[in-house]
């Protein structure tokens, strides 16, 4: 007897959730463990440019296609001081960064990172320091980056090698600043009032930027979404997005509660959303204000082995997650969710990308290797552009530990008007058997089927590793069936799928 279960999925051509900005498919560089140094710069390694990047990280990045990624922290950037990082590099000071208890020796700063995001042609998100700092060194360096000369701060950037300006237009206002472990951690009103402050001066500098305003660094935090309504209250009209954060992980080993905390993203989304539109209408704005999910990823493998990591190192291997298939699954219900977000999610980035919670992991000063949740990630970035429709979506559903009626299908529809493409993307939770997906297609005639990607492993607890990078790839081996307008998928059991479909032209 064959037991299946089936699920059912209608799109029509005409019901859309939203466009996506490509800024969904953000990533995350912070100055933390081995990031960049030992991640993206390695000056000694054998794959060394003249600036000391490494080439082989340049080249796997470029393959996930990050338009924009958030830069110097995270926890770091409320301690920093941004003029240690530009000009002459033997003048730069080396420096005790608290957040992480390393040593800073600032070989990297603003300038190199700017052109190494060129390098993997990305945008730069620049993060301000309102830990220790405020105002004055936030539009300073506004002024430093983007205008274009004849003042104090733009002019010291051309002396520093740098005649243009870098253009940066995504700002956050400071990073995690309700949580006590932040440096210069505050209230929600005190920080309300300096992030308004602040924002007012970075856009008198530079109207054409755009300002992130710290939400809570979770949904847990004791102060959410208080915190959300405060902050708001103070920078409504000054800001442009509101920023959530969040880590999930396995600690008691349970995949079927564990792949279902993508419900718990999704709920901590619609909750911020509440919470904008109320201060808006509470303010009688006409201003809608999105979301940058600037914080996300899985995050618990590397716990205990951090917990020995001796202070004041130099790049120590910290939060090095070893992700297997089971992350990559959630990974990819993570980023249907936000997909399904589209209308009001803006930015979001995987944090981090190289060594640190990162889809990349290097040697230090041997290979570099694709980790399982790049897959997931590429794949969204690579065919998750375009509008996303409003799919009707039938599944039968579990329940478990923390969740009640999880469906087993994940799924999202993106549309591609210019390529003609339809992508479906879809995750199977179900740890017991295949799910038979029936696609309906309205109002979209004529398709055929260009692959149907499947990402899976029979043991849950596969890595790649340095000596085995291929242990978790994806395989253009799915069956899908195209037939009129009924498009029938074989989702196996606990696997990431993307289905892609394209229309064929009439001549
Ligand atoms: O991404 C790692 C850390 O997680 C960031 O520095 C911080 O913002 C968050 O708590």
């Amino acid at each position: 007897m064959v037991t299946y279960n089936k699920a059912g999925m209608r799109l029509d051509r005409d019901y859309r959730i939203g466009e996506v900005d490509p800024r969904l498919f953000g990533s995350f560089i912070e100055h933390l463990g081995r990031a960049v140094y030992g991640g993206i710069y390695e000056p000694d390694h054998p794959e060394a440019d003249e600036m000391g990047f490494r080439r082989d990280v340049i080249n796997l990045v470029r393959e996930l296609q990050t338009p924009i990624i958030r830069y110097p922290g995270g926890n770091f950037v409320s301690g920093y001081y941004w003029e240690d990082g530009v000009g002459p590099p033997e003048k730069r000071p080396r420096r005790l960064d608290l957040a992480w208890q390393t040593l800073e020796t600032n070989a990297v700063g603003t300038n190199e990172f700017v052109t190494w995001a060129q390098k993997v042609n990305a945008e730069v998100m620049l993060a301000v320091n309102l830990g220790t700092r405020g105002p004055d060194a936030a539009r300073h360096l506004v002024e430093y980056c983007n205008h274009p000369g004849g003042t104090y701060w733009s002019d010291l950037r051309k002396t520093h090698g740098y005649p243009k300006p870098h253009a940066i237009k995504t700002w956050c206002l400071g990073n995690e600043m309700a949580g006590p472990w932040q440096i210069g951690a505050k209230p929600a009103a005190e920080y309300g009032r300096l992030a308004c402050e602040t924002a007012k001066v970075m856009k008198w500098v530079d109207p054409s930027i755009e300002l992130v305003a710290c939400g809570s660094s979770g949904r847990g935090m004791p102060t959410f979404p208080e915190w959300e309504a405060t902050v708001l209250e103070h920078t409504y009209e000054h800001v442009d997005y509101i920023s959530l954060h969040t880590y999930y992980g396995n600690r008691e080993q349970d995949t079927p509660n564990y792949l279902a905390h993508s419900l718990d993203m999704d709920d901590f989304i619609k909750t911020v959303i509440s919470v904008c539109d109320y201060v808006k209408a509470k303010k009688r704005s006409k201003k809608t204000v999105y979301l940058s999910f600037d914080e996300w990823n899985v995050w618990y493998h590397s716990n205990e082995a951090d917990r020995a990591i001796p202070r004041w190192s130099f790049a120590p291997p910290r939060l090095e997650d070893i992700y297997n298939m089971e992350d990559a699954l959630l990974v990819g219900c993570m980023l249907i969710t936000l997909l399904k977000h589209a209308d009001r999610v803006k930015i979001a980035c995987l944090a981090q990308l190289v060594n640190v919670i990162a889809p990349i992991m290097t040697e230090n000063g041997g290979k570099a290797w694709r980790q399982s949740i790049f897959y997931p990630f590429q794949h969204a970035s690579l065919f998750g552009r375009g509008q996303v429709l409003l799919p009707v979506i039938s599944s039968p559903v579990y329940d478990c530990k923390d969740y009640s009626a999880v469906p087993y299908l994940e799924a999202a529809a993106v549309w591609q008007e210019e390529k003609k493409e339809l992508t479906i993307f879809a995750v199977n939770r179900d740890w017991q058997g295949e799910l038979v997906l029936e696609t309906e297609l309205l109002g979209f005639p004529n398709f055929h089927l260009v692959e149907h990607l499947v990402l899976e492993h029979p043991d849950l607890k596969a890595t790649n590793t340095k000596d085995h990078p291929d242990t978790i790839v994806p395989r253009a081996n799915g069956q899908t069936k195209v037939v009129d307008q009924r498009v029938t998928s074989v989702l196996n059991k606990l696997s990431w799928n993307v289905i892609r479909l394209r229309q064929i032209q009439e001549e």
